[in-house]
């Protein structure tokens, strides 16, 4: 094999390592909490108890997250979970995460998903219960509870503690965003953008 072609092997390792590798390696076991000694308390979350003596679903769309946020222990295990609880007829509305694919188990009911990939190309489908779904990382994509009556309720997994949410609607029409920037990306004028951001004040 040629120099070159040996070199354009290894970047091209390289890259894949990097692409597919999670939150980068800790160099212990695992990060403690800031004072004091860990036990197993520390590596428990109970915050997912709610869901089994929940008596009805909640009346909108609803996320139970255990990221490093909730629960410290995920820092440097490059794992954490999310709960989504669907009302009927509720949405989860188009959003990605930067710094993790999600792998949908969906536990209750039926879901249609999707995601959009880098060349626009739309991929949907509609779950059934028991099916898996997997979003990559960082693209776009969103959950519906098509069915009318009937709640659904996922459990999301991802390579990542903190995968982090960027959802659209939000980001787009509940920040500052200039008025006349928006109109002209969305081709579209400045009251209809301001009719828009209605929906998000608070
Ligand atoms: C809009 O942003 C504020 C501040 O970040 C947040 O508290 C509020 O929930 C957002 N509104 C909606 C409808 O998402």
């Amino acid at each position: 094999m040629s120099t070159l072609k040996l070199i354009l092997v290894f970047i091209f390792v390289f890259a894949i390592v990097q692409m597919t590798r999670g939150d980068p390696d800790i160099l212990s076991d695992y990060i403690g909490p800031i004072n004091g000694i860990p036990d197993g308390n520390f590596f428990t979350f109970t915050g997912f108890r709610v869901l089994v003596s929940q008596k009805s679903p909640p009346p909108t769309f609803k996320i139970l997250k255990a990221s490093l946020v909730e629960f410290p222990a995920l820092n440097g295990q490059s794992v954490s979970y999310a709960v989504l609880e669907f009302p009927a007829g509720s949405i989860n509305p188009p959003h990605i995460h930067p710094r993790s694919s999600e792998l949908l188990f969906l536990v209750q009911g039926t879901l249609q998903v999707g995601f959009v990939d880098t060349t626009n190309k739309l991929f949907t489908q509609n779950l059934q219960t028991g099916d898996l779904f997997v979003f990559p990382k960082g693209l776009v994509h969103f959950q519906h509870n098509a069915d009318a009556n009937n709640p659904a309720l996922a459990i999301s997994a991802f390579g990542s503690a903190n995968a982090g949410t960027i959802s659209f609607p939000n980001t787009l029409f509940n920040t500052s965003i200039d008025d006349t920037v928006l109109a002209l990306a969305f081709k579209t004028d400045v009251a209809t953008i301001q009719n828009l951001k209605k929906g998000f004040a608070s």
